[in-house]
């Protein structure tokens, strides 16, 4: 569904992804694994259609389709989406506006809102967030958990058919992370791909992926089943290098 064909990613004129390849089937999770600033934001973004992140060479190819060239909004209504590693605040937009706006932005006629309502009432219950965020700006003061909790209430809301999931684990406590696995498994049905980025092991333990790839300085240095993660922790980033 989603294909990666020998990215080159520049940032502010230097190199960060460096010739990367890789596919992710429909119903596939698979797991980017890699140490900091090996570049998976950066491949995230570029994926996105971020305008600082410069594609030079390559393609991405989603449901068959070359999406190298389009707008984010247009990757977005072709099916892709993506949680920031660090969700921006948007003070004056409500939640409730933004996720209304931005289902209505992908459907042929708005949604009624008794079911936009009843749509996200489930999805808040699921989440455990409570319905007074829904008039607060969105992600404006909230705590690191609670906006890793709003990017997954946007994938619930928006049902992509590939998402892109960067570091949603990081900065959250345990409890905090069973709730966000659980989102990430409602989500996943066999008709979904999910390309899950972490550098630690231990979402792996909620949602498991079907493939592991290893990210070292811009490229796949090893990809392997879901064994390779627990190889990781034992013996780190430096064994993949
Ligand atoms: N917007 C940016 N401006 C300048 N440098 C950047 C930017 N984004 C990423 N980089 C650089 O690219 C490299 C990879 O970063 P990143 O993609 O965030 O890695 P990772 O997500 O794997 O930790 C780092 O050296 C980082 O400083
Ligand atoms: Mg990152």
């Amino acid at each position: 569904m989603l294909q990666i064909e020998k990215l080159h990613v520049n940032v502010e004129g230097k190199e960060i992804v460096k010739g990367l390849s890789l596919g992710v089937k429909e119903g596939e999770t698979a797991a980017i694994m890699g140490p900091n600033g090996s570049g998976k934001s950066t491949l995230s973004q570029a994926i996105m259609g971020h305008p600082g992140y410069e594609i030079t060479k390559g393609r991405v190819i989603l449901d068959g389709k070359d999406i190298t060239e389009m707008e984010p909004n247009e990757r977005s209504i072709a099916g892709l989406f993506l949680s920031f590693q660090y969700p921006l605040d948007i003070p004056g937009v409500s939640v409730n506006n933004f996720l209304r706006t931005a289902l209505n932005a992908r459907r042929k006629s708005p949604i009624p809102l008794p079911e936009f309502k009843k749509l996200i009432k489930k999805q808040m219950e699921t989440l455990k967030i409570d319905p007074l965020f829904l008039q607060r700006y969105v992600n404006d003061g909230f705590s690191g958990g609670e906006k890793k909790r709003m990017e997954i209430l946007q994938l619930l809301t928006l049902d992509p058919t590939t998402a892109i999931l960067d570091e949603t684990d990081s900065g959250l406590d345990i409890d905090a992370l069973k709730i966000v696995a659980k989102g990430i498994n409602t989500f996943k049905t066999e008709k979904k791909s999910v390309l899950l980025i972490t550098h630690y092991q231990r979402i792996l333990s909620y949602i498991i992926p079907d493939t592991i790839h290893v990210m070292v300085d811009g490229r796949i240095v090893k990809s392997g089943g879901k064994e390779l993660a627990e190889h990781l922790e034992e013996h780190g980033y430096e064994w993949a290098r």
